[in-house]
């Protein structure tokens, strides 16, 4: 039998609501997935080696639905700018330079390095247009044992002829990608329009096509700023709205929209209907002055809403930040309208653990059948004497950092 048992005070999240609990307990996992947490070890596994962990927490993995890897170097950087200046002045120059693989193979370790520090487990992540640098991406990620859809991004008008490719080259290095990389276990393909302004209606069509025939996922930006959504309308006349333009495209079989801002009623409901997945991604709202999402009436709506980090329009990898800045957040919007209820740390820790970990299968929670992607924290010993389990894990994602993780595991395998 291949077991891993890992004990000491397991906190997850099964609803947004509450978490639950189990203080000073065995986590049992068999070939990667969880069987069962106990109190007292049953038997049958009493033969299996231990991993002890004392006082310390475990947790679920964190997971980041949407992430841009080239530009982690741009973290911090033209944070005055809004999204099209933004994406003008610092991001395309930026993604330029990533047809240099040896500038891609470094500044893709430099990411991938402080992504695992940071705990995240599970990632959905942009490269860029270059199909050669988004293979060394794929090749770096496998390395490190975390689970990843990673897209080459589709690109052909509205941004500098360097970064911009032909319909043919873009849909000939998409499928390349996705015929190399479709049956590994852990790094997948992820088909990545940029953003519709990027692409036009032919190549949009074509990418459906191949989500369609490859059954590959999709990820995407919608609706993010007022300027990107009038200017869509105007790219697009024939589309109902910008996220009808994805569907009549084919676009969301199995798609996953970062930002969501400004969602007309019908988009919504379409959202909902499609079963389309919402990236909130609250540090690049603030930053790039894009809007906030409405989080709390998408919630009501029954839309599934999980959370990015969205570097480098957010400027921390940190899913624990991303969770603290949507509560922050969340409160500024119950400020102005205190009927709308602010979110609880067991919603914003639900939305970077189990809700985001959903894209990937069974992972971002400890119930049975789940993959064992866990988190090992250590914080200060007086800290650890004086508060429950609950307010421990609450000081450690407000106050936390890497340095507070002192194992990870993905599907049962420490890191
Ligand atoms: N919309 C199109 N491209 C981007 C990007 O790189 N970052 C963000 N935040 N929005 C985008
Ligand atoms: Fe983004």
């Amino acid at each position: 039998m291949n077991a891993l048992i890992v004990k000491g005070n397991i906190i997850y999240t099964k609803e947004m609501e509450q978490f639950e609990v189990f203080e000073n307990s065995y986590l049992v996992s068999v070939d990667g997935k969880v069987v069962g947490i106990y109190k007292a070890l049953p038997d049958a596994y009493s033969d299996m080696p231990i991993e002890d962990y004392g006082n310390r927490l475990i947790i679920p993995g964190f997971v980041d639905l949407h992430v841009h890897a080239p530009q982690y170097l741009q973290m911090g950087l033209g944070m005055n700018k809004q999204l099209l200046e933004w994406l003008t002045e610092y991001t395309f120059e930026l993604e330029k330079k990533f047809k240099d693989l040896n500038f891609a193979q470094k500044a893709y370790e430099y990411f991938a390095e402080d992504l695992v520090a940071s705990g995240t487990l599970r990632a959905c992540v942009y490269a860029t247009s270059s199909t050669a640098a988004t293979e060394i991406l794929f090749e770096i990620l496998k390395e490190k044992g975390i689970g990843a859809y990673i897209g080459k991004v589709n690109m052909e008008r509205n941004a500098p002829n360097s970064i911009l490719e032909s319909m043919e080259d873009s849909l000939e290095g998409t499928k390349y990608l996705i015929g190399k990389y479709k049956d590994e276990k852990l790094v997948k393909p992820i088909l990545t329009p940029r953003f519709a302004p990027s692409c036009t209606q032919e190549l949009l069509g074509e990418l459906g096509k191949i989500a369609n025939d490859y059954d590959v996922p999709v990820q995407s930006h919608l609706s993010e700023t007022k300027r990107e959504v009038e200017w869509v309308r105007e790219l697009f006349p024939d589309a109902k709205n910008y996220l009808d333009l994805y569907g009549r495209s084919g676009l969301l079989k199995n798609a996953i929209m970062a930002h969501a801002i400004y969602l007309e009623e019908e988009e919504m409901m379409e959202a909902k209907e499609r079963d389309v997945i919402l990236i909130h991604c609250p540090d690049s709202n603030i930053n790039l002055r894009s809007g906030i999402m409405p989080v709390r009436e998408y919630l009501n709506r029954g839309l599934k809403i999980t959370l990015g980090s969205d570097v480098a329009g957010g400027h921390r990898l940190a899913m624990n930040e991303a969770m603290v800045r949507a509560i922050q957040l969340s409160k500024l919007i119950n400020i102005q309208s205190p009927e709308v209820e602010p979110l609880r740390v067991s919603e914003a820790f639900y939305m970077g653990t189990k809700a985001g970990g959903a894209f990937f299968g069974k992972t971002g929670s400890f119930e049975e059948g789940y993959f064992l992607d866990a988190l090992v924290i250590e914080d200060h010993p007086l800290v650890a004497k004086l508060y429950s389990i609950e307010e421990r894990l609450e000081k450690f994602l407000y106050t936390g950092n890497s340095q507070n993780i002192c194992a990870r595991y993905v599907e049962g395998k420490q890191i």
